[in-house]
């Protein structure tokens, strides 16, 4: 068994200067965002990855933080051409919007609303009311009337001054606890049960168009927590409280994707939202090895896919670009590797298991993996067989990294493999390559074999093989 080991939402207070309000700038012209969009990929030969997700209906976003674009040309470059929506990853907050009561400081918010402008990418809001980065006036409200006041008056400063302009706001960021309680929030200890569906009416009213999402971490797999938000949502549906989203934030340690995510998603779903992967990171120990990436680009593919797969899904958002620049460092030492790109923009093989599961293609031609798999039993004696498989790269362009994933009889477990390295997670078996058989080129295979434990199962069909996530011929 793995540690589940917490999460810990890093809670802290900006502390800004207010400078003076301006004009929101006036959308810039689209030109820009052909021109990065034809701009070959950075530390990949795929399309932009905006391109891939739009064929499916579906964005794919980041959390923008302007100061690094202003002086990081390769995040600023890969940030126009990979993605169709952009987050805030602090810029719009309670404490960077408003850091004294009334006073309303807009000058970075609207440089992340220019840059999408111009770029012709979505905005999604967050966050309108979250317990950290709220800012110390609010905080020390203690009157129940005054809270409300100050809450609804920001929601309505902010979600007003963008009015229209915003695709989903999340309304209402974290407000539980692990064990499905509310968080005992100076939101919460002031104002009561109500205020979170105050918030969303309150929303509502001030920006009629943008969806109005719930976003929340550790909620990625069916648990206490995201119980809790699914039974708030279904009680909003039920009572007319205006509610259009949930917002999955998937900051994952990695091997710990919940095997429930997509049943999660879907049940959601089924309430009547859309579901949004909103921060997803799968975060490292340090340094990290061949197999924690291939596990962590197993993950990032199995995540995109589950989306995919789930039509009220709207996309998937990464929580930064570089991990140069990913928080997970400052609240976890010796963690990181967390996103697709590392320090010196080079991938791992999380971007290309992303880009496959979206069925990116790569250099604007043919698709990017075409695979065809053939299994055959070696051997078989009566309490275990071997299994031999050959992965055939059928399509145009190198396969370079792969994880092969198969489904075993009910009870049967790994014994040994050879060829491949070898994870088994209930009945889901992983095998990702070895340096020596990392890349199959177009019209080339390659073979690797393992031993199963029958466990009183005398099956030997194994079930539904993917290869970087994409279902194989
Ligand atoms: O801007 C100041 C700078 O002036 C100062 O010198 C420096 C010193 O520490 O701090 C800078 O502010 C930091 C800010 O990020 C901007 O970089 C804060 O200390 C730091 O606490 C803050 O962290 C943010 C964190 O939210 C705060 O809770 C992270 O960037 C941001 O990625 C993270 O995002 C959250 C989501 O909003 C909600 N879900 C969880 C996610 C990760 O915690």
């Amino acid at each position: 068994m793995r540690k589940r080991t917490a999460l810990v939402a890093f809670a802290a207070t900006l502390t800004l200067l207010a400078p003076p309000a301006q004009a929101l700038p006036q959308e810039a012209p689209l030109a820009q965002a052909s021109l990065a969009a034809a701009a070959p990929g950075i530390g990949h030969d795929y399309e932009p990855l905006r391109d891939a997700a739009a064929r499916s209906g579906k964005t794919f976003g980041f959390a923008y933080a302007p100061h690094i674009a202003n002086s990081d040309a390769k995040y600023k470059a890969i940030a126009q051409r990979e993605f169709s929506m952009v987050t805030a990853e602090n810029n719009m907050k309670w404490d960077a919007t408003e850091p004294r009561r009334g006073q309303f400081t807009f000058n970075g918010a609207d440089e992340i609303m220019s840059f999408a402008a111009a770029n012709n990418q979505k905005v999604y809001g967050h966050a309108l009311v979250w317990h950290a980065q709220m800012p110390a006036w609010a905080k020390s409200i203690t009157n129940r009337d005054d809270m409300r006041k100050a809450m609804n008056d920001h929601i309505k400063g902010v979600a007003g001054r963008y009015k229209g302009k915003i695709e989903a706001w999340d309304v209402v960021n974290e407000a539980f606890e692990w064990d499905g309680s509310r968080r005992p929030s100076e939101l919460q200890k002031v104002m009561g049960n109500s205020w979170i569906e105050e918030a969303f009416r309150t929303a509502r009213a001030a920006d009629p168009n943008a969806k109005l999402c719930y976003n929340d971490y550790s909620t990625d797999g069916i648990n206490s927590k995201s119980t809790a938000v699914y039974n708030m949502v279904k009680d909003f549906k039920a009572r007319g409280v205006p509610i259009d989203c949930v917002g999955f934030q998937t900051h994952l340690i990695v091997g710990q994707l919940p095997a429930s995510n997509k049943q999660n998603l879907q049940r959601f779903a089924d309430l009547g939202v859309d579901v949004r992967i909103t921060e997803l990171d799968i975060r490292i120990q340090l340094p990290a090895s061949q197999q924690a990436l291939q596990t962590h680009a197993t993950e990032y593919g199995q995540v995109v896919k589950n989306c995919w797969e789930i039509s009220r899904c709207t996309g998937v958002t990464i929580w930064g670009i570089s991990d140069k620049y990913s928080w997970i460092p400052q609240v976890s030492p010796g963690w990181n590797a967390a996103l697709p790109w590392n320090d010196n923009y080079s991938t791992k093989p999380a971007l290309a298991s992303v880009a496959n599961a979206m069925g990116a293609k790569k250099n604007g031609s043919s698709t990017g993996l075409v695979c065809g798999i053939s299994a055959k039993v070696g051997a078989n004696w009566s309490t275990g067989y071997t299994t031999d498989i050959v992965i055939a790269n059928k399509g145009a362009t190198p396969i370079d990294g792969w994880t092969l994933q198969t489904t075993l009889p009910d009870g049967q477990k790994l014994a040994t493999g050879w060829s491949g390295q070898f994870t088994q997670n209930g009945q889901r078996l992983s095998v990702s390559n070895t340096s020596f058989n990392k890349t199959i080129k177009p019209g080339e295979s390659v073979s690797f074999n393992f031993n199963t434990t029958k466990n009183g199962n005398s099956s030997t069909a194994l079930r539904n093989f993917t290869v970087n996530g994409q279902q194989c011929a």
